[in-house]
């Protein structure tokens, strides 16, 4: 028997029916007046021995006990089946993973709330000490749900334990970790922490901060099947109404996003230390295709930022392709807003983050936001200001540096223009410059770039060079 034919062999049409209209007995059925048009005279039926409903009337239909409920409720199968299997007293085999991910959520939503108590705790007192120094309103606190982990490394855990979940969940969730020695010990001791939610809002995962010089500075969630780093945007449930009416802007760190938002800068989201990805890019572009990325001044000339840079740019590339090929075969976009698709780069001064760039000036992050340039443009003097472009080698380490982001533009009279840009800023020739650059080609040619669809995927370039995890 399915389970549809177990609710219904539990349930009685009648009493179901009978608690929307009010039924009357004539031999071996019932009658009302049909709840689903107006009438006078009654023309719905209800049959006890088949299980069944009719409507002689306007509606001329019928069915059983679930296509009552779904209209009567106004809900879809699924729905109707959740709520009239509570009421038959029949389990549903809910798929196991679903299951699985939603237990991951419950157990980080208790885990935030308990780091949220601490924090809020006579044991939080150094560490909103440590925020207020920072610069951090309570404000801030609530709206990205700081908290703080105990030291003693098993806290949460018994706290969790005592909400009757599982080590298994527990671990599985990325809460706990079980070590070399076979103890299971809260991943986070000690730390401030940074509730992460995905773009629907979900807590998928943590990062966390050092408040003193013991261990890393940074450590985050692993990836669980409800988390991964590289797919979310740290703030962008947050942020995304305002993005979609200015645009969005990336910074790279937590407490860059926290204090762009405390200052109203609500469209601003963090990479959480990595080159865009192709999935963030997706997430972006269902929200708009501007997008600033703060970059530090020194960056730019550096092998593993420029990767990074290189591989946002490249899923962007994709994107307008993709954007010009549906605009090409008349399809609706319906993700696409009016204005272009852009990455532009604001470049910050004086050697600050976006946090004590904007803790020193707000008025000066708005400028230097509304400043920003797009991104070839940017590199251009960025990356030649750190090699000496009067001497044939100079020259060319320039065009071996930039020649990943002209190869990645797939329309070829735009790639022209960034061939011609660079050939006229070192000054060479545009010929000599093309043909030169057959000796960067990586297995595609200029003229197939973008076609490939490995751009964030299979020849995803190493992000910033450091430990991010
Ligand atoms: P930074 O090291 O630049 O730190 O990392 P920060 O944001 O300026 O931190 P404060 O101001 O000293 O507190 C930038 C971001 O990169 C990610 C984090 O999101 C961090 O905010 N990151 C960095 C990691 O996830 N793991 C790391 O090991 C390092
Ligand atoms: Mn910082």
């Amino acid at each position: 028997m399915t389970v549809v034919d177990e609710v219904k062999s539990r349930l009685d049409i009648v009493e179901i029916i009978s608690s929307y209209v009010t039924l009357d007995r004539s031999g071996q059925r019932y009658k009302a007046p049909c709840p689903f048009h107006q009438e006078k005279t009654p023309s719905f039926m209800v049959y006890p021995d088949r299980q069944s409903w009719h409507c002689y009337g306007a509606c001329a239909s019928g069915g059983d006990v679930f296509s009552f409920v779904m209209r009567a409720e106004n809900l879809d199968f699924a729905e109707t089946l959740r709520r009239l299997s509570q009421q038959a007293g029949v389990a549903l085999p809910t798929s196991q993973r679903h299951t699985r991910e939603q237990v991951a959520y419950q157990i980080n939503e208790a885990a935030k709330s308990y780091y949220q108590g601490i924090l809020a705790s006579d044991q939080g007192l150094s560490a909103r000490t440590y925020l207020e120094k920072r610069g951090l309103t309570d404000d801030s606190i609530v709206r990205f749900e700081l908290g703080l982990s105990p030291q003693d490394g098993e806290s949460l855990r018994n706290h969790l334990a005592g909400k009757g979940f599982s080590l298994e969940q527990l671990t599985e969730a990325g809460v706990v970790r079980v070590n070399d020695r076979g103890q299971s010990r809260d991943l986070f001791r000690g730390r401030l922490i940074i509730p992460i939610r995905n773009s629907h809002g979900e807590l998928g995962g943590f990062g966390s901060r050092a408040l003193d010089d013991s261990g890393p500075k940074y450590l985050n969630s692993a990836r669980t099947p409800v988390f991964d780093k590289g797919r979310i945007l740290y703030g962008l449930y947050l942020a995304q109404e305002a993005a979609r009416q200015q645009g969005l802007v990336v910074v790279e760190g937590y407490m860059d996003a926290i204090m762009a938002h405390q200052n109203g800068f609500t469209n601003v989201v963090a990479s959480m230390g990595t080159a865009l990805t192709r999935d963030q890019v997706a997430e972006i572009r269902r929200l708009t295709g501007k997008v600033v990325m703060a970059l530090d001044p020194d960056a730019a000339g550096q092998q593993a930022t420029l990767r990074s840079l290189a591989t946002s740019w490249e899923v962007f590339q994709k994107l307008v392709t993709e954007r010009d090929r549906r605009q090409r075969s008349g399809e609706t976009i319906m993700f696409q807003r009016q204005e272009d698709l852009e990455l532009k780069v604001m470049s910050l001064p004086d050697n600050l983050d976006p946090d004590e760039l904007i803790r020193r000036s707000p008025q000066e992050w708005a400028e230097l936001v509304e400043g920003a340039v797009p991104l070839f443009e940017y590199l251009l003097p960025a990356v030649s200001r750190q090699l000496d472009i009067s001497t044939p080698r100079g020259k060319a380490q320039v065009v071996e540096m930039l020649f990943p982001f002209i190869a990645a533009v797939p329309e070829p009279i735009q790639q022209d223009l960034y061939f011609q840009q660079l050939a006229a800023y070192i000054g060479v020739d545009e010929g000599t410059l093309k043909a030169s650059t057959g000796r960067f080609a990586t297995g595609r040619t200029s003229n197939q770039a973008g076609g490939s669809g490995s751009a964030g995927t299979g020849r995803r370039p190493k992000p910033a060079g450091r430990e991010v995890e």
